[in-house]
């Protein structure tokens, strides 16, 4: 793993010098120093000042800036400022501006206006890192290399001619002949059978919904597409400067939405040409539950890296800008956020931005050091996480291990909400975000993972909604079932095939015979919510349920109202080793902890007694080290019991008992051969099977 060294934890944020005179740059610097900044990423946005007429290049601000900071041992993240093409670049190559599917062309004025295919923009962006690479090499090589920013971020697909051009060609190289193309979309359906491949066009619009398997397959290609983008830039930075990690930023939630994964590029497929992953996360300021969506995506980040620690590369130091209401951040929040970071696996915390725009469309949105500058309450905060950083600096490289992964299938998220289908409610985010939270509640720590890989080292596998899913890799989830594993699979999965073409046979064709279950019909309702029997324990299900006829499985939930009241909701098979159980149901959260309960009893994995509601705790370890994250989402003090150990944060030593105020946060170091930090949290099962990380 290639880690920009620092010997501690990184810290710091955005930093666009290009922004403002240089006599403030003296006092960044001076002022980075009193907060404990010790990495910067520099010049995000600055293509037009790095080239600001064609083939004219300034690279002297930049020189300046980096002899300032690197007698501060603030190290550099150089950023390859190609999201942001040039006014210059746009008139000499207006084909190269994004097109919308119903024709507009995206221009100049904002950011991320390019069409990742167009040959000019990769031509343009190849030059511009080319020159920064063999300037910034040898011994003026920076840190880390930030490649883009945010890929996809403004425009994910791109509709124009040269696109359709590169579509033509993805399409050929993925199908070779037309009748196989015809086939796997299906094209006899309304008459669309390709005769030649200069008749394919991108899914732009018609006059009804569009050919689904062919609007799946342009979700790959534009996928594709910023991933050559990026693969293209990393491999000139290699060249020039092969010790060098690159990075790109990943994001994560992005306000509103829960479950807010990123959806428009197939995060399994980048994520192992980056050396360090990295990720944007601004969840809802004003959603009660947006730590949990939060540390939903932290963990996606562990997980795109193998379980390596990550960096947190943007997040708000306080109010962001792009909301319609845009509230600041509560004391002790911006220590709680980033803190949930490091507790799931990252050894970096940075922000966007250092100093806060005077001018622009985010010129509202607070930096590390505010308009209001060091009087602010927000500076005072960084300088006090800066210090804690420094404080828990021992964790950095430290992992995490998980018993239970969600499964997260970016090609079988998009054909389920390509729409025409029974509930077009029914998101993959919301689900998995309902399938996580009753984890997370139990203080179950869970990786992600890609359906097709190697699963082995879990007990528990859930696979939230799996609508398109290969035979091939049906057969490997029953393998992992087969040989011990326990997989609970919820609605709407095994439906499809990777072209969207429905599987042979009864719903759910893919998982049927592993299930040990037949769907007669899908029932889904659109507004009420329909009562789910666990027992006597009573939760509800809504959008969904299925008409479930049992041919192996058993019965572990029954549906209590509606035209399927007494049919089974949730079953359960036992295959070979293992387990595999179906959720027919848009459970709520409720239903989904009743469950979790004794599914990961019966599979041995440890749930952590007697955690407050609302106290987050993860565990970090290595070198024959833990550390005990506990942090208190609560709005009220809480105390936790059975903990033993030093608070790196409080600097205090634990004998039992830990006191957190609201957002209070703790660190608590112990070795694995003294008294265990919490007796259940240590007491675990031995594994039955697998291996581990
Ligand atoms: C991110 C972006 C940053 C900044 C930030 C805050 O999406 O990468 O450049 O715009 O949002 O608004």
């Amino acid at each position: 793993m290639r880690w920009p060294a620092s010997g501690g934890i990184l810290f710091g944020g955005d930093y666009n010098p290009d922004q403002w005179p240089e006599e403030v740059w003296h006092e960044d610097v001076a002022l980075m120093k009193v907060a404990g900044v010790n990495i910067v990423t520099l010049g995000v946005f600055a293509w037009s000042r790095l080239e600001p007429s064609p083939g004219q290049w300034d690279f002297a601000w930049l020189d300046r800036v980096s002899a300032i900071l690197r007698p501060a041992e603030v190290l550099i993240d150089l950023a390859t400022a190609t999201a942001s093409p040039p006014p210059w670049f746009a008139r000499r190559h207006p084909d190269a501006l994004p097109i919308t599917a119903s024709g507009q062309t995206l221009d100049v004025g904002s950011r991320g206006h390019y069409c990742p295919s167009s040959p000019a923009y990769r031509r343009a962006a190849g030059r511009l890192v080319r020159k920064l690479a063999r300037r910034y090499s040898g011994a003026d090589a920076p840190a880390l290399w930030h490649v883009n920013n945010e890929l996809g971020e403004k425009v994910v697909e791109c509709f124009c001619p040269t696109s359709a051009t590169a579509f033509r060609r993805w399409v050929q190289d993925r199908y070779r002949t037309l009748d196989r193309l015809n086939a796997a979309w299906g094209t006899d359906v309304w008459s669309q059978r390709y005769s030649a491949w200069d008749q394919i066009q991108p899914p732009r619009l018609g006059p009804g919904p569009l050919n689904p398997s062919q609007r799946l397959d342009y979700r790959r290609f534009s996928s594709d597409a910023h991933r050559e983008c990026f693969e293209l830039e990393r491999a000139i930075l290699r060249r020039y400067t092969p010790d060098v990690p690159v990075t790109t930023n990943f994001m994560g939630p992005l306000s509103e939405v829960r479950g807010g994964f990123f959806g428009g590029i197939d995060y399994w497929s980048l994520a192992p040409s980056v050396d360090v992953v990295a990720d944007d996360s601004y969840p809802d300021p004003l959603d009660r539950l947006g730590h949990i969506n939060a540390a939903m995506n932290f963990d996606l980040m562990r997980s795109l890296g193998r379980g390596r620690p990550w960096l947190l590369m943007e997040q708000a130091p306080g109010a962001m800008s792009w909301l319609p209401v845009n509230p600041g951040k509560p004391a002790g929040r911006l220590l709680l956020e980033s803190m949930q970071a490091v507790a799931r696996g990252a050894d970096g915390i940075m922000f966007f931005q250092w100093r806060q725009a005077r001018s622009g469309q985010e010129k509202f949105a607070t930096g590390m050091l505010p308009h209001g500058g060091t009087r602010t309450q927000t500076w005072r905060e960084i300088v006090s996480l800066g210090a804690t950083l420094r404080a828990v600096g021992e964790v950095a490289g430290t992992t995490l291990s998980a018993d239970v992964a969600i499964l997260i299938d970016w090609e079988s998220w998009w054909a389920l909400e390509l729409g025409d289908h029974p509930n077009n409610e029914l998101t993959f985010g919301e689900v998995a975000f309902e399938t996580y939270r009753a984890l997370f509640e139990l203080g179950v720590t869970v990786d992600f993972a890609k359906p097709a890989a190697d699963l082995s080292r879990y007990r528990v596998v859930v696979a939230p909604n799996l609508y398109a899913v290969a035979t091939e890799t049906a057969s490997h989830l029953e393998r992992f079932v087969a040989s011990g594993g326990t997989l609970v699979v919820g609605p709407f999965s095994g439906i499809v095939d990777e072209n969207d073409q429905v599987h042979d046979g009864s719903y759910p064709g893919a998982f049927g015979d592993l299930l040990g279950l037949r769907i007669d019909s899908f029932w889904p309702h659109p507004t009420e919510s329909w009562s789910i029997a666990f027992g006597a324990e009573r939760s509800s299900a809504r959008l969904w349920t299925d008409w479930i006829e049992l041919e192996g499985a058993s019965s572990v939930a029954t549906i209590g109202s509606g035209p399927l009241d007494g049919r089974p909701a949730v079953t359960d098979h036992a295959v070979g080793l293992g387990r595999a159980l179906y959720v027919g149901a848009f459970l709520d959260g409720d239903g989904w902890s009743s469950l979790f309960r004794g599914v990961l009893a019966a599979a041995g994995v440890h749930v952590p007694d007697g955690l407050a509601p609302g106290v987050e705790w993860t565990r970090r370890s290595g070198g024959g080290v833990t550390f005990d994250f506990f942090l208190n989402h609560a709005d009220h003090e809480v105390r936790v019991t059975g903990v033993n150990g030093r608070d790196l944060v409080g600097g205090t030593e634990l004998s039992g008992r830990l006191q957190l105020s609201p957002a209070g946060v703790a660190v608590v170091r112990s070795s694995l051969t003294e008294t265990p930090v919490k007796r259940e949290v240590h007491d675990r099962a031995p594994r039955r099977r697998g291996g581990s990380r």
